[in-house]
C-alpha cells in the first residue's frame, strides 16, 4: 500500500473501508488469475511501481505465467499505450523473476505428473518433468502443485530442503509452508502455484 493510501486509511477509515470493500466485491465472480491480471493492469495504468511489484508477485502466485502477464499488458495496449508498457517491462526486468526470463516464457502445456493413486497423502513430493521440477502435496482436499524454483532468485529447491513441514531455500533461507507454498519466514512471496487437474486417475499440471 502506498504511503498516501496508508494515510487515508488512518485519516478516513470509514470511507476507505467502503472503498476496499467495493474493490473486493467488484471482483467476486472472477477467478483469481483474471482478478490478479486486472490488478496488474491498473497498477501499470497508474504507474505505481510498488503496486506493480506487489501485484505481479500476486499474479504469479495465483498461477499466472510470465507469458500471461505480458499478454495482459499487450492486450491493454489501447488503454496503456506503449510508454507505460515499456515502463512496466523495465520494472519486470529489474525484479529478476524467473517467470520473465526469456528461456522461461515458453507456452505451457498440460503434462502428466503421475498416477493419483501413487501420490501419497500428507507427504511432500518433488517431481521432475523435462527441465521443470515441481512440488506436489496431496491431502484430503486434493493435490496442490508448486514450482520448485524459489520465487526470490530462482534457486531450484531440492526435497532435502524440507525441515518439518517447511521448505527452506538453501540460498538465502526464504521459508515456505510445504503444504500451501505460503512464504512463512524471511521472504515476501509464496512458491508459484501451478494449475493442476485430475483426469483419468492421473494428476496433470500445466508446465
Ligand atoms: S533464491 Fe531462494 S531465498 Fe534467495
Amino acid at each position: 500500500m502506498s504511503d498516501a493510501l496508508a494515510y487515508l486509511v488512518k485519516a478516513r477509515p470509514e470511507a476507505m473501508g467502503h472503498y476496499f470493500a467495493f474493490l473486493k466485491d467488484a471482483g467476486r465472480h472472477l477467478e483469481p488469475k483474471t482478478r490478479a491480471l486486472i490488478s496488474v493492469i491498473t497498477k501499470v495504468h497508474a504507474q505505481t511501481e510498488r503496486g506493480l511489484r506487489q501485484y505481479v508477485k500476486r499474479a504469479l502466485a495465483a498461477g499466472c505465467s510470465g507469458t500471461e502477464v505480458l499478454d495482459a499488458l499487450l492486450m491493454a495496449f489501447p488503454a496503456l499505450g506503449l510508454a507505460k508498457i515499456v515502463w512496466a517491462v523495465d520494472v519486470l526486468i529489474a525484479m529478476k523473476l524467473p517467470a520473465f526470463e526469456l528461456g522461461g516464457l515458453a507456452v505451457r502445456e498440460w503434462r502428466e505428473i503421475g498416477l493419483l493413486k501413487s501420490i501419497p497423502r500428507g507427504r511432500l513430493q518433488r517431481v521432475e518433468r523435462g527441465a521443470r521440477a515441481v512440488f506436489v502435496y496431496r491431502d484430503a482436499e486434493g493435490c496442490r502443485v508448486y514450482d520448485a524454483h524459489c520465487p526470490h532468485q530462482g534457486t531450484d529447491i531440492p526435497l532435502e530442503a524440507q525441515k518439518g513441514g517447511r521448505l527452506v531455500c538453501p540460498k538465502h533461507g526464504w521459508t515456505f509452508d510445504a503444504r500451501t507454498g505460503a512464504c512463512v519466514a524471511k521472504g515476501d512471496a509464496p512458491l508459484r502455484a501451478i494449475e493442476s487437474r485430475i483426469e483419468d486417475g492421473k494428476l496433470l499440471a500445466r508446465l
